[in-house]
């Protein structure tokens, strides 16, 4: 008892801490590193150096509080971007800056990209131009204390988020501080995007930080954070009260109009979206047949920044158990790449489990561990995630997460048909162009799935859709890859397509 209210009395003189003039606010949010070396070490220290060298000139000499740099010679090019908090003094900015470079070098060495967010600035290179990109998530770190008037705080907090978030793209400079009175106190807020984001990017970024930071109120502080964009609110005073904007005039101003663009393009863009899905399904995917091996196309940066790591090992004799000794009723489907079952774990979690076809060929050996490790790493709200495999003898084991309602195709053509509205049809779709986008151009190799068909998306118990059986070709032995898939009571017919729409 005693060691938790030290603990906490620690806690509360840290955090009442914050702020301090002076205060180059080094509190470490998050740091990545990535896993693959610049191919040419001497070259590429080289222009780490300069592209540094350069954002420190710009912070101490120019006073600036944002600035990118490039340094591109040789093999191994560097692109840097440091971005303070405008309410930072340019001491405190430099100083900031002087930690993260720091740290950021603490990756190992020849990290070819790496980032630093601390609550007064952040620092990211990568060996490709990254200025004008967005994370399609963020993360959070929330405080351990409620607000006093709990409700209180949580509407005047979501209302000041949500403000933020309209104003900031419209501001230059992209920033904004705001101070906010509530009951017994105030509300100290503020957001900011990377000055080379469009102003749609850069509402797109704060739209997902916003739904991620109101996720800590009522709690007396949060943060949401990724490279793009960063959104803070704190009950204590993180920058001075003559340091707010007044974001008031761009909460109306243009609204309507914008507004109206966008209704009309995203009519639009949902319109094509439609019809280049349809057409894909109808054209592209007639059956639930397998076609060529997927395309890797290596970026060599690293978007997310995340460092890989390596995927879960389960225990054969547990997956056995989980699946009642992969027993014909647990099975849920049979695809190109080996049966799928239902297993529910030792400890009640429910897991599909893939086992895999299996070869003589030694190639697979090769590459199971990586291509699995790589698998293993794709994170994404619309893309099935790999939760950990399992190797014995000649068999492969993937295990994935469980989905309650299996695939697409069952509610088209199968069991289901006709059972999804309009609503629910069209967050498939795009919930599947969104799992898509991120295979194809946002991780950090692009993972061309090449095999979308109804049978491979998956849908959860709210009926999200989840892109499965992605990367997974190179583990089929060579023999086995032309093999067609064929999904447990699935009959593709085409003409239902059309009727159904
Ligand atoms: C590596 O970079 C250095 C300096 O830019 C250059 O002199 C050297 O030739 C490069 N080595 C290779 C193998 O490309
Ligand atoms: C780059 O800077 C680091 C730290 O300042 C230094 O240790 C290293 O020698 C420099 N490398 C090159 C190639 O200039
Ligand atoms: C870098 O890493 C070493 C060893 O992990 C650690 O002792 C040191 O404090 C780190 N430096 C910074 C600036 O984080
Ligand atoms: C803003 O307030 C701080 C202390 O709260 C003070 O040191 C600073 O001089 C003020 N700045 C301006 C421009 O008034």
């Amino acid at each position: 008892m005693k060691l938790v209210t030290l603990t906490l009395l620690m806690l509360w003189s840290w955090w009442s801490f914050e702020g301090a003039v002076g205060d180059p606010q080094t509190l470490l949010l998050k740091q990545d590193c990535s896993g693959f070396t610049a191919p040419n070490l001497s070259n590429f220290n080289q222009n780490l150096n300069a592209s540094l060298a350069d954002l420190r000139a710009e912070v101490s000499n120019q006073r600036k509080h944002f600035a990118t740099s490039q340094s591109t010679t040789g093999t191994s090019p560097v692109y840097a971007m440091i971005q303070c908090r405008n309410y930072l003094s340019n001491t405190d900015c430099a100083a900031c800056l002087a930690a993260a470079d720091a740290k950021i070098r603490n990756c190992s060495t020849g990290a070819n990209g790496a980032r630093v967010i601390y609550d007064g600035c952040f620092l990211r290179y990568e060996s490709n131009d990254f200025f004008a990109q967005i994370m399609p998530r963020s993360s959070i770190l929330c405080g351990s204390q409620s607000a006093d008037e709990s409700t209180a705080f949580s509407e005047a907090g979501q209302q000041v988020l949500t403000d933020l978030q309209i104003a900031t793209p419209k501001i230059t400079g992209y920033y904004a501080a705001t101070k906010t009175q509530v009951a017994g106190g105030a509300i100290y807020a503020i957001a900011q995007c990377a000055e080379t984001l469009t102003q749609d990017n850069c509402l797109e970024c704060l739209s997902n930080e916003q739904t991620t930071v109101q996720g800590c109120l009522p709690n007396t502080n949060g943060r949401a954070f990724d490279a793009g964009c960063f959104m803070r609110y704190s009950e204590t005073p993180f920058f001075s009260d003559n340091q707010t904007i007044d974001i008031a005039p761009f909460l109306n101003q243009g609204g309507r109009s914008t507004k109206k663009w966008f209704i009309i393009g995203g009519v639009v863009g949902g319109l094509v979206l439609v019809v280049i899905l349809l057409l894909s399904f109808l054209i592209i995917i007639p059956g639930c047949r397998r076609s060529q091996i997927p395309k890797r196309v290596p970026r060599g940066n690293i978007l997310e920044g995340t460092q890989l790591k390596g995927p879960t090992k389960f225990k054969y004799s547990d997956l056995k158990a989980a699946t009642k000794n992969f027993s014909e009723k647990n099975k849920l489907g049979e695809g190109g790449f080996g049966a799928v079952y239902k297993g529910t774990m030792k400890n009640g979690k429910v897991v599909a489990v893939k086992k895999l076809i299996s070869g003589n060929s030694s190639k697979i050996d090769d590459d199971f561990e990586s291509e699995v490790m790589l698998i293993s790493n794709v994170h994404h709200r619309n893309l099935v995630q790999l939760l950990g495999c399992c190797s014995k003898g000649q068999d492969r084991i993937l295990v994935y997460e469980y989905m309650a309602n299996n695939s697409l195709d069952k509610f088209l053509f199968g069991n289901r048909r006709c059972s999804l509205n309009w609503k629910q049809r069209y967050d498939i779709i795009l919930g599947t162009a969104r799992g898509l986008t991120y295979l194809h151009e946002e991780f950090h190799v692009s993972i061309i799935h090449r095999d979308i068909k109804s049978c491979n998306i998956l849908l959860d118990e709210e009926l999200q859709p989840k892109i499965s059986d992605f990367g997974l070709v190179k583990l089929l032995p060579e023999d086995k890859s032309h093999l067609s898939t064929r999904f447990a009571g699935t009959v593709a017919r085409n003409h239902k397509w059309s009727k159904e729409y």
